[in-house]
């Protein structure tokens, strides 16, 4: 049991070290006089994450699912009908969440693979003169299937004609990790949790509202209480909660966003992705499909890998986590025992995907699935050496 068991799941992710130890601190007056000194600005620079000036971040207690919750309940009334592209297991969630709310969700279902289908919306925006349609749901980075979409291309379909409906967008899997702009592609609320992107444990949700749906909530029928945004807008005004803060995860978010901010958001993207396509060469080597049926789907947070017919991609996970200590997501819902997927998000380097592609190749072979052994490993190693920053040798120590 030596060494580092492998997480290579898309959340929980790996936590840097300073993350830990920001957090391991004696818990503390949440009602100190000089608690707002650390929470205004940890308001404030969460902000920057979800590049938003106009909205304001919330920050619940609570896994991305409360998240969700709140999202709806402050700014829906049941009966109001949504639009939501269904591909995969979060999605399909988020609507079952919207109906046990009482909402009329009027799902767009798709082929799991695939991302959401700009046309249809746009017809179905277009085809709604009345605007029923209260809010259209967009799962930005599908982690089931390892698709993302372009919320970007949604608000585009909203704008033709103009339709007052709200943008509500699931960025639980790529917000600080993908190209996220919530002002600039007129996102009116986003949804994040604290386990994936951010590097923190499970245990905070972060929910960012733009001013439009900040008005919708003082209508909103939906029953809400813990998640109710006027309670947080009346004490995060001055640095307090309305009931206890997870403390220790707010000092764990500081490290979070001071590593985010100096590394750079959009540097932080563009790891990401040269990682992601990485492990994508390695699937490549290997002759295998992702489950993203088009790279224009492709994420850059999670890679869901298609077995060949006759295998059980469970199997490559259970071998993995048996005999090589290393843990792959399973294929969830629909694509159970078809699917395994590599989460490549957070604090992950080029050794980690090295690592994770090793462990791979080892646990396919051993279930009989028929890979070169080293082939994706190789194939992600030419990625990397050629797309790493170069060192002048004469510079460095
Ligand atoms: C895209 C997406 N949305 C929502 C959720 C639900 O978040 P949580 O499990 O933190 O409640 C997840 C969890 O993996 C997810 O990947």
């Amino acid at each position: 049991m030596s060494g580092f068991h492998g997480l290579f799941i898309p959340g929980p992710t790996n936590m840097p070290f300073s993350v830990r130890q920001a957090m391991d601190v004696p818990l503390e007056d949440q009602r100190a006089p000089d608690f707002p000194a650390f929470t205004l600005p940890l308001f404030r620079d969460l902000k920057k994450v979800f590049r938003t000036e106009h909205g304001q971040v919330f920050v619940f207690p609570s896994s991305g699912t409360g998240g969700w919750e709140a999202a709806i309940t402050n700014t829906l009334s049941p009966g109001d009908k949504v639009l939501l592209p269904v591909f995969g297991q979060f999605s399909h969630l988020w609507a079952d969440l919207c109906r046990r709310h009482g909402l009329v969700v009027d799902a767009i279902d798709v082929g799991w693979g695939e991302g959401v289908p700009l046309d249809i919306c746009e017809q179905k925006l277009k085809a709604d003169r009345a605007h029923e349609i209260k809010a259209v749901l967009v799962c930005h980075n599908e982690t089931a299937t390892g698709v993302t979409s372009d919320v970007a291309g949604v608000r585009r379909a909203l704008q033709s004609p103009r339709h007052p409906a709200l943008l509500m967008v699931d960025g639980v899997s790529s917000i600080a990790s993908i190209d996220f702009r919530m002002d600039e592609w007129g996102v009116d609320l986003a949804v994040s949790g604290s386990q994936k992107g951010f590097m923190l444990p499970t245990g905070l949700a972060m929910v960012a509202v733009s001013p439009k749906a900040l008005e919708a909530a003082k209508t909103a029928k939906c029953p809400r209480c813990f998640f109710d945004f006027a309670d947080m807008i009346r004490t995060n005004k001055d640095g307090y909660f309305p009931y206890t803060p997870a403390t220790t995860l707010l000092r764990g978010l500081r490290a979070s966003l001071d590593m985010l901010l100096a590394e750079g958001l959009d540097n932080v993207f563009a790891r990401h992705h040269r990682l992601a396509e990485g492990a994508r060469l390695g699937v490549a080597a290997w002759g295998l499909s992702l489950c993203a049926k088009a790279p224009k789907w492709h994420s850059d947070t999670v890679t869901a890998i298609c077995v060949p017919k006759g295998f059980n991609s469970d199997d490559v996970v259970k071998v993995a986590y048996h005999r090589y200590r290393m843990s792959l997501g399973v294929g969830l819902s629909k694509v159970a025992g078809r699917v395994f997927r590599v989460g490549h998000i957070g604090n992950v380097n080029e050794i980690m995907i090295l690592q994770a592609l090793a462990g791979c190749e080892m646990a396919l072979r051993d279930v009989g699935i028929p890979v070169t052994l080293g082939s994706g490993v190789a194939a992600a190693q030419e990625h990397f050496c050629q797309t790493a920053p170069s060192v002048e040798l004469s510079k460095v120590a």
